[in-house]
C-alpha cells in the first residue's frame, strides 16, 4: 500500500514521502482494520515531523493524527460489537500514535468513531483535533458560562472560528486577535463580539473599551512570543490565560508583577493529556456532543483545497502559506 514516511525529523517539505510499504497485519480483538479516504494536514502532524511535538514517534514513522475512513476489517471483540463497528460503517479515525496518513490502518476500536451519512467526509477528516479541543477547551477546562467572556489569540484558524460559533451558540463572548485585520468581516459574520489587530491594536486598551473596564476573566493562546503579555494584560484579576498552541516558534518573556499583582494564572492544555484520564463512555459522550455540533454547522472546518498522495510536495507548500484560509487534506483513495 501507499502510505507518507520519513525516516529523520526535519522540513516536511524535505523529509516526507510517498513509499509502497508492506500492509499493516490482520487486526486482532479488539481492533478494526480502516481503508482511509481522507485526513486534514493539522499543525500537530507538522510539529511531529520536525521532531518538536510533545511525543515523537521511533522512525520511520507515518503522520497523521486523524482523519476518515471505511471499516474493512473487524477483529471481534466487546467494544467493536457495543459499538456497531462492522464491516462498511465509516468511521473518523482517531490516531493517537499518528499514522493515517496511508491507505489501510490498522487501530484500536476505541480510536474509531461511527459517524452518520449526512456528514461530508472533509468534514468527518477534521473530526477530533479541535472539535474536541474547542469544546474541552472552553466548556470542560475553563467553565465559561453564558454571558462570559474569552479572549483569544490566532482567532482566524479552523479552531478559533469554532470557538467563535460555540460562543454564539453557548451565550459566552469572544474577543478575538488576528494578525491579518481583513479577516474582521468574516469572523464577525460567524458570531465574534469583537476582532482587534495584534499589528495595528493596543490589546489592552482594546479589551477595556470592549468589557467597560472589567477585563477577561479567560483568555487562550496558540501564538507564544510578545503577543502573550498582551493578553496577559488583558486579563482580570485572578483570570486565566490557558496556552495550547507554539505558531510562531518563540519563547515567551513575561513581566512577573503582570501576574504576581492581580494573581493571573498561566496553565497549559494538551488534548492528549487531557484524553488520556478520560473514561471509555465520557468518550462515548464526547463523541456524541461534536456530532450534533457538526451537524448543527457549529464545530465545522472551513476547507482550502484537497491534494492526491501524488501531490504532497504541492499540498505542504500550500499548508505553509499565510492566508490559506482553510485546512488542506489528502486524499488517499
Ligand atoms: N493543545 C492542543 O491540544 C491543541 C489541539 C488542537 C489544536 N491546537 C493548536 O491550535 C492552533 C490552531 O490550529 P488549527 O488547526 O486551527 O490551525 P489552522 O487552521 O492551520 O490555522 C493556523 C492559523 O494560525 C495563524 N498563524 C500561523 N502562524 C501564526 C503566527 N506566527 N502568528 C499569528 N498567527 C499565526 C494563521 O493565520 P493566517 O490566516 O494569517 O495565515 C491561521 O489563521 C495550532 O497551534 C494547533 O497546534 C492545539
Amino acid at each position: 500500500m501507499k502510505a507518507v514516511v520519513f525516516d529523520r525529523f526535519g522540513d516536511p517539505r524535505e523529509v516526507l514521502t510517498v513509499r509502497d510499504i508492506p500492509m499493516p497485519a490482520e487486526p486482532q480483538s479488539g481492533e478494526v482494520r480502516v481503508r482511509m479516504r481522507m485526513s486534514p494536514i493539522n499543525p500537530s502532524d507538522l510539529m511531529m515531523v520536525r521532531g518538536v511535538y510533545g511525543r515523537l514517534p521511533t522512525l520511520p514513522a507515518t503522520p497523521g493524527f486523524e482523519g476518515v475512513g471505511v471499516i474493512e476489517s473487524v477483529g471481534g471483540g466487546w467494544l467493536a460489537k457495543l459499538r456497531g463497528l462492522r464491516v462498511g460503517r465509516r468511521v473518523a479515525v482517531l490516531n493517537g500514535t499518528s499514522g493515517n496518513w496511508a491507505e489501510h490502518v490498522v487501530l484500536s476500536a476505541r480510536n474509531v468513531v461511527p459517524v452518520p451519512d449526512d456528514l461530508p467526509d472533509e468534514q468527518v477528516a477534521a473530526f477530533f483535533v479541535n472539535p474536541a479541543t474547542a469544546l474541552v477547551l472552553t466548556q470542560r477546562v475553563l467553565h465559561i458560562g453564558r454571558g462570559g467572556w474569552l479572549l483569544q489569540s490566532a482567532a482566524g484558524s479552523a479552531l478559533g472560528q469554532m470557538i467563535i460559533r460555540l460562543g454564539k451558540h453557548l451565550g459566552f463572548h469572544t474577543i478575538n486577535v488576528v494578525r491579518r485585520k481583513e479577516l474582521a468581516s468574516e469572523l464577525t459574520q460567524l458570531g465574534a463580539d469583537a476582532v482587534l489587530s495584534s499589528v495595528d491594536d493596543d490589546i489592552p486598551a482594546r479589551v477595556a473599551e470592549i468589557t467597560g473596564g472589567a477585563m477577561v476573566p479567560y483568555a487562550i493562546d496558540c501564538v507564544g512570543g510578545a503577543g502573550v503579555c498582551e493578553l496577559v494584560k488583558s486579563l482580570a484579576p485572578q483570570g486565566r490565560l490557558l496556552l495550547y498552541g507554539t505558531l510562531s516558534g518563540e519563547p515567551i518573556s513575561l513581566e512577573p508583577r503582570s501576574l504576581m499583582s492581580a494573581q493571573r494564572v498561566i496553565e497549559g492544555f494538551w488534548l492528549s493529556e487531557w484524553v488520556k484520564n478520560q473514561g471509555v463512555l465520557r468518550m462515548l459522550g464526547l463523541f456524541r456532543q461534536i456530532i450534533t455540533l457538526m451537524r448543527a454547522g457549529i464545530l465545522t472546518t472551513p476547507v482550502a483545497a484537497t491534494y492526491t498522495l501524488d501531490q504532497l510536495s504541492q499540498a505542504i507548500e500550500h499548508v505553509e502559506k499565510s492566508a490559506r484560509g482553510g485546512k488542506i487534506l489528502l486524499k488517499l483513495v
